[in-house]
């Protein structure tokens, strides 16, 4: 008895990029990128494809497949770090254009982990107070985040936009736990700096520009590493082996961090959805986007046992696991 997940969406930018179209820009190869990161292409936000446009989207196709209005949601919760404005957030952008009116919105910056963060808070609220119904969205636009001169980061991320629409079930279907974590002490092996200031007496020494920064190597061990056991740590608390787990929906970070998370879980490949060479890493909106199209392709069938794992910059991580 809990909340489930009641409907499902995801919204992807028209522009497709391939690696092939990278080699003009960087120094850097196709081949290089595929067999490094298993990324083939990614989605670049352009015209009408702002974060918030791209989560309206997403949250219009979750509300569509629930049954719900827009009008019946208690809150909006949107995992971002590329939202165009500073203020408002994302989410009051996307109450708005919902016509949500009943809904309190706010975003919530937890980097490649923001899905899991919010659809924890979803639960929580959703346990305190049966008759609420909570949309839950991971949006980004990172291409506009990148410094494309960097190969060590603009290979890897691309833009798109996931959404769950969560309520109340008194069945056995729902959130059965989350193991969230973060640690703040190894922030500068993963981050983006605001804007500079307009004030020149508070300019950031050494500023390079609000791009993405990161240790490629140092992220990767830590990654995998975490991911695995929060997961373990999850089955652990609530009681399940990891072959009671029926399908896998990480993060989407790279192939290579992926096979080897399978690998030290011992996980069968068949039972994890990957869809990192389409869109490279889409941050927050990775898992979202995951979740609607394995549901969509109905990969997902009711009474499922789904697990959830995430990494990003903070450090955020976790795992989540839900009855579907
Ligand atoms: N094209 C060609 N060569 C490149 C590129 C590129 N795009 N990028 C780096 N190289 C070069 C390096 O300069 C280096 O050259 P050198 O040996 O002459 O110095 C060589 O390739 C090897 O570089 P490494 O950084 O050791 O390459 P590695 O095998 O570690 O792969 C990668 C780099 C793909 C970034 C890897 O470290 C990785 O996957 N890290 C995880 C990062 C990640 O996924 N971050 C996303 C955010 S966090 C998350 O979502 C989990």
């Amino acid at each position: 008895m809990g909340s489930v997940v009641l409907g499902t969406g995801s919204c992807l930018p028209e522009r497709i990029l391939t690696n092939t179209e990278i080699e003009t820009i960087v120094d850097t190869s196709a081949e290089w990128i595929k067999t490094r990161t298993g990324i083939e292409s990614r989605r670049i936000g352009g015209e009408g494809e702002l974060t918030y446009q791209l989560a309206v989207n997403a949250g219009k196709k979750a509300l569509e497949a629930a049954g719900v209005s827009a009008k019946e949601l208690g809150l909006i919760v949107v995992g971002t770090i590329s939202s165009h404005m500073l203020m408002p957030s994302s989410a009051c952008f996307v109450q708005s254009e919902l016509g949500a009116e009943n809904a309190f919105a706010y975003d919530l910056n937890a980097a490649c982990s923001g899905f899991l963060y919010g659809l924890d808070l979803a639960d929580k609220y959703i346990r305190a107070d049966h008759s609420m119904k909570i949309l839950v969205i991971g949006a980004e636009t990172l291409s506009g985040r990148l410094n494309w001169q960097d190969r060590n980061t603009c290979i890897l991320f691309g833009d798109g936009a996931g959404a769950a629409v969560c309520g109340y079930s008194d069945s056995l279907r729902g959130v059965i736990g989350s193991n969230l974590r973060s640690d703040g002490s190894l922030w500068d092996l993963l981050y983006m700096h605001a804007p500079e200031s307009y004030n020149p007496d508070l300019l950031v020494a050494g500023n390079t520009g609000a791009f993405i920064q990161m240790a490629g190597r140092e992220v990767f061990k830590h990654a995998v590493r975490a991911m695995e056991d929060a997961v373990r740590g999850l089955l652990r608390r609530e009681d399940f082996d990891i072959n009671d787990v029926d399908v896998v929906i990480p993060h989407q970070a790279n192939m290579r961090i992926l096979n080897k998370l399978v690998e030290r879980l011992e996980i069968p490949q068949r039972k994890v959805f990957i869809n990192v060479a389409k869109y490279g890493n889409t941050s927050a909106a990775s898992i979202p986007i995951a979740l609607d199209e394995a549901n969509r392709s109905g990969l997902i069938a009711e009474g499922d046992t789904v697990l959830f794992c995430s990494f990003g910059g903070g450090f955020t991580w976790g795992a989540t696991l839900i009855r579907w």
